[in-house]
């Protein structure tokens, strides 16, 4: 059976400050997490001496993979969704400053594209080389945000893509994808620290 794998960056210093996007490093959490990542990867993927590591051009999903002793690849691809003129704020900043923009980003999550930025459907479209490579290689750790990982999930799990916007994809988890003629199936391992 084909698996991918997938994981949030760890923790960073943005996630602590309730900010969006932009490209800060991780908290010492977040640091744990790297350290715990090793460990996941030599107990739960088999094969792992064939692993390849595909992360963003982000600090803070380079800084995960950093102590992973496997080949890796940087995308741009994977970058997370870009929140253009709200990049760098949190969600009671932009519910202030841009109010209509908020509102609008509730009633249709999906189309929603943030003013310079992109939506869950533009994001959608960037990752079709990567979904294309996905298909046909195994033993991938893709290390990358919430957004696009929402998005990498819902299309292996044949999930309409509407509904991209609303998975679960928690920090500090290592997923599971076992690819099987008939579906998709997922195991969540939860890093303990
Ligand atoms: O908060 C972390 C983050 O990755 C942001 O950079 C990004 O804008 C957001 O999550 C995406 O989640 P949502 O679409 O629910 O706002």
């Amino acid at each position: 059976n084909r698996y991918i794998w997938l994981s949030r960056h760890g923790e960073s210093q943005y996630n602590l400050e309730g900010k969006i996007g932009g490209d800060a490093k991780l908290s010492p959490r977040g640091e744990k997490y790297s350290v715990k990542l090793v460990e996941l990867v030599n107990k739960y993927i088999p094969n792992h001496d064939k692993l390849e590591v595909w992360t963003s051009t982000l600090k803070r999903t380079q800084q995960t993979a950093q102590f992973l002793p496997f080949p890796q690849k940087q995308w741009k691809a994977l970058d997370e969704l870009d929140a253009g003129s709200c990049d760098g704020l949190t969600y009671e900043e932009i519910a202030v400053k841009f109010p209509e923009d908020f509102k609008a980003r509730d009633d249709n999550k999906f189309e929603y594209r943030y003013p310079g930025g992109e939506s869950y459907r533009d994001v959608i479209t960037r990752l079709e080389p990567i979904i294309m490579a996905l298909e046909n290689q195994e033993n991938v750790l893709v290390i990358t945000h919430q957004a696009v990982l929402r998005c990498i999930y819902a299309y292996f799990m044949n999930v309409h893509q509407e509904e991209s916007p609303w998975m679960s994809i928690p920090l500090h988890t290592l997923i599971r994808l076992e690819i099987k003629a008939y579906g998709t199936q997922v195991t969540r391992i939860k890093a303990d620290i």
